[in-house]
């Protein structure tokens, strides 16, 4: 009855239809498949946005993404772009591009399978 039971749970969570808090070893575990957003990445992005005292939604976390991808994609490029909070201008990475930028927000997002 027991396995019954967890059986559904653990369908559940291997297709993350209900997305859970990522530890920040879990988030820093990930990285963008491209190799060159994975160099923008770890050269900026990532020294907060895996780091919960930052105050930045930790990558790949979609309980702390959703509510900001629901800004749409625009308002999040624009916040990355001019700063917010925390985060100085740009993220901290001089070479992105506004695709890169776009990219990369999608990956944190848990979402880079959205067009
Ligand atoms: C110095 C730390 C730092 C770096 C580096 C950084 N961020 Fe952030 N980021 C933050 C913090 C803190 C927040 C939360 C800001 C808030 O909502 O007050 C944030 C929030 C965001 C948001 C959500 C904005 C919103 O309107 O909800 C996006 C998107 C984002 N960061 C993208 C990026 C991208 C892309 C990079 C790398 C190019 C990056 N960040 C690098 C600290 C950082």
């Amino acid at each position: 009855m027991r396995l019954l039971l967890a059986l559904p749970l653990l369908v559940l969570a291997s297709c993350g239809e209900a997305p859970k808090p990522l530890t920040e070893e879990q988030s820093a575990a990930l990285k963008p498949a491209d190799a060159r957003l994975a160099a923008l990445y770890e050269g900026s992005c990532k020294s907060c946005h895996t780091v919960a005292d930052s105050l930045a939604p930790l990558a790949g976390d979609r309980t702390r993404w959703d509510p900001r991808w629901d800004q749409g994609e625009d308002a999040l490029l624009a916040a990355t772009i001019q700063g917010k909070g925390g985060m100085p201008a740009g993220g901290q990475c001089f070479e992105c591009t506004p695709d890169d930028y776009k990219a990369l927000i999608r990956f944190m997002a848990g979402r880079e399978e959205a067009k």
